[in-house]
């Protein structure tokens, strides 16, 4: 099959989450299986910049007057991936993030970016650009799922779409106003269209249009059929039927690879283990912990309410009272930095705070703390636990979305018959936070049991190659017309 891949971000060249890391390193699976995989994505200024030395995108189609001026697609390779970039000035060229200006504020015209990166896409998959046929179009998440509904009410035939749910909170919804403005025949103004609640609902078009859809883990396909996760979806996402499919995130090995990865102060791998210490006294000194015997426990993230990060915030004093020392790592909600702060203010040698976005310092934190907590309150997939596994960075994890389906929580059982590579907790709140800590502790203290479940972890299979074979079945039995399994 040949693969158009629709994102708003792609990592290396943007990323805000783990939206880019998908977009960026699922292509090049599905290209390692024999598929070809070309990414459109819109032309940010951060992404022209990048594109030095030997990349010289090209212009390959015209798209006159879209959305109120003149928009190209340029061609270029860049680290191994096929791209389309949407070069539309008028939408693009301007400073701040992907979707926030410089000053914090969605940009105002969001509507019309996102909607025309989804009608060039759709354009494209049309077969805009000669020599270049897709069979396949694979939307992620709001910013892209109007593709298939431009696809479906324009009338295009042949192409199949995907539609790839990374985050149900965020739908793309806004005034109606907009609608005349799409380009979008009058009934598509309804149930089966773009409408939602006297609003237009960009997800929810693109989730009723899209021939199939997919969400980041199996979990998270049955929570988002519920009233509590569904998030107003809940509805149309059950009427999908055989059509919802979970398919768990890998991550991109390579880049992860604690034996070969630069950013380490000391490369290490399951069977040189111990030289993993000197990463977590380099961890200790980089966040002003004291150096002792105590555990030191991460955390990687998003600090907002979805991460569950305001619990921990509030756990932390009794984290600390529990012989087990805190790193922590992210920005996000200025509540819960300014928690953060006043937990190191608290304890300032066994609490450590760093604010910021830093991919090598996410990867020296893997490699030196002893367990990352993650204690979201719901997650459609999540990454660090996976990178977690991989650099023997114990889990300990809220039993929901991804983070279920990914870890395997040592009770009991699990103890007994080795195969536990982490600690699970329910309900989400602070005290089965602090209860998970203090188990993780317990096993922490008893080192063969705790170097089995690094080694474990380490072993597990976190590559793409699974999941993008199952992208691949699912691709093939669209183009044959068969109905998912
Ligand atoms: P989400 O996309 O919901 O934020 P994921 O777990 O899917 O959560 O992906 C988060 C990605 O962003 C991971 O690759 C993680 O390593 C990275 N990340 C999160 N916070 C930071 C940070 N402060 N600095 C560097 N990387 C970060
Ligand atoms: C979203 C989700 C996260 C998932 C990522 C990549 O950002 O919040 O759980 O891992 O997308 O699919």
């Amino acid at each position: 099959p040949v693969v158009l891949s629709v994102a708003s971000e792609i990592y290396p060249l943007i990323k805000t989450g783990g939206l880019a890391d998908v977009a960026g390193a699922l292509p090049l699976a599905l290209e390692d299986l024999g598929l070809r995989v070309r990414s459109l994505l819109p032309a940010y200024p951060t992404v022209m910049a990048k594109l030095t030395n030997g990349s010289t995108p090209e212009p390959i189609l015209d798209l006159p007057d879209l959305f109120g001026g003149n928009a190209r697609v340029l061609t270029v390779r860049y680290a191994d991936l096929d791209l389309l970039l949407l070069d539309a000035p008028h939408l693009f060229d301007r400073p701040g993030g992907p979707y926030i200006t410089e000053t914090g504020q969605d940009h105002a015209d969001n509507w019309a970016r996102f909607a025309a990166l989804s009608k060039a896409a759709a354009e494209i998959a049309g077969g805009a650009i000669a020599g270049f046929q897709p069979d396949i179009l694979h939307a992620h998440d709001w910013q892209a799922a109007l593709a298939p509904v431009y696809l479906a009410f324009n009338g295009t035939k042949g192409v199949r779409s995907v539609v790839t749910i990374h985050n149900l909170a965020f739908q793309g919804a806004f005034a109606p106003d907009i609608f005349a403005k799409l380009g979008l025949p009058r009934s598509a103004w309804s149930l089966e269209g773009v409408e939602y609640y006297g609003s237009v609902g960009y997800l929810k078009g693109g989730l009723h249009a899209a021939d199939v859809v997919t969400t980041v883990s199996p979990t998270y396909a049955e929570e988002i059929l519920t009233p509590e996760g569904g998030m107003g979806l809940d509805g149309l996402l059950a009427g999908r039927g055989n059509r919802l499919v979970g398919i768990v995130n890998g991550i991109d090995t390579d880049a992860w690879d604690p034996a070969t990865d630069a950013a380490l102060p000391q490369t290490y791998s399951v069977k040189t283990l111990k030289a993993r210490a000197r990463n977590k006294r380099a961890l200790e000194a980089e966040f002003g912990l004291a150096h002792n015997d105590d555990p030191v426990f991460c955390v990687i993230s998003r600090l907002t309410w979805q991460k569950g990060m305001d619990l921990l915030a509030e756990a932390a004093d009794e984290i600390v009272s529990s012989g087990v020392r805190l790193a922590i790592f992210g920005s996000g909600d200025r509540m819960i930095e300014g928690a953060f702060h006043a937990a190191h203010a608290r304890h300032p040698d066994r609490i450590g705070v760093k604010i910021g976005y830093d991919e090598a310092l996410a990867h020296r934190i893997q490699a030196g703390a002893d367990a990352i907590i993650i204690p979201s309150r719901f997650e459609p997939c999540g990454l660090t636990q996976l990178c977690g596994l991989r650099y023997g960075c114990v889990p300990v994890v809220s039993r929901v979305g991804g983070l279920a389906d990914t870890v395997i929580n040592a009770n009991y059982a699990a103890v007994q018959s080795n195969v536990a590579t982490g600690t699970i907790f329910a309900p989400v709140t602070a005290k089965s936070l602090h209860d998970a800590v203090v188990r993780t502790r317990d096993l922490y203290r008893q080192p063969a049991l705790w170097q089995s479940m690094q080694k474990r972890g380490m072993a597990t299979d976190v590559s793409w190659t699974a999941s993008a074979a199952r992208y691949v079945e699912l691709y093939r039995g669209l183009i044959e017309g068969e109905p998912p399994q």
